[in-house]
């Protein structure tokens, strides 16, 4: 953690293909807490995370950290402070799982990189965290959706973010696992992260501070 990172977003507006997909969201998350983001499918959990990761530019409204004005272009300075848990994972097959949660650091300022075995050290207690210490040298096609979905969430942690942002991170965890990445997320924001996961999943939902709901593009 470098320092807490309080998000806002006012008056998020959205067109894609011709179609109103947010339609007018604010939200404010403090630091140190745990929100959800809930709706059903299609309501447009994903388009807003995105958003609020200024990974996309809202037609209107803005994001902003700790007060300041974020857009994709302006985004650099908080990268590797601000890290997204993509629903579809956005790992690569061809590496291993520790060398899917090292590509987390690339994106850090130079500044900020660790050396290789650093990145190795961190990488390791990041899969560690997530209970995949004995997998950390198996290619991303030999491990199952979960294992997967894990891999992706202990890249996204293993920079230490100020900010994260995780879609459906339970989706494809049993009970068990559920319960550990519910665990991992809380202890996060106790440490002082904002953190903003886009869920269906009640129980997690349950343990957030802070719940938004979205029903066709507009928060509840
Ligand atoms: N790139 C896109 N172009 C057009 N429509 C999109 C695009 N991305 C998402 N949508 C539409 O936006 C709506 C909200 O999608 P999404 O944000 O993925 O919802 P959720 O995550 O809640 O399931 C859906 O109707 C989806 O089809
Ligand atoms: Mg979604």
């Amino acid at each position: 953690m470098i320092g807490p990172i309080q998000l806002s977003a006012t008056g998020i507006e959205l067109r894609l293909g011709g179609r109103t997909i947010l339609d007018g969201a604010d939200l404010t998350v403090p630091a140190g807490h745990l929100a959800a983001l809930t709706g059903p499918s299609g309501s447009g959990k994903t388009s807003l995370l995105t958003v609020l990761g200024a990974l996309q530019a809202p037609d209107r409204g803005e994001v902003l950290y700790n007060g300041s004005r974020v857009t994709p272009r302006t985004r650099h300075p908080w990268s590797g402070r601000v890290q997204i848990a993509h629903q579809s994972f956005g790992l690569l097959s061809l590496l291993t799982a520790a060398e899917n949660v090292e590509l987390a650091a690339q994106g850090l300022p130079r500044a900020r990189r660790p050396d290789r075995r650093a990145l190795r050290t961190a990488a390791g207690t990041a899969l560690d965290s997530v209970g995949l210490a004995a997998r950390a040298d198996h290619l991303v096609d030999e491990l199952s959706g979960g294992e997967q979905q894990r891999i992706s969430l202990a890249r996204a942690i293993s920079t230490g973010p100020d900010l994260m942002l995780a879609d459906e991170p339970t989706a494809q965890l049993d009970a068990e696992n559920r319960e550990r990445i519910t665990g991992l997320l809380l202890d996060l924001a106790r440490r002082g992260a904002t953190v903003i996961v886009a869920t269906h999943d009640r129980e997690l939902t349950e343990r957030c501070g802070l719940v938004f709901t979205l029903r066709d593009g507009v928060l509840q």
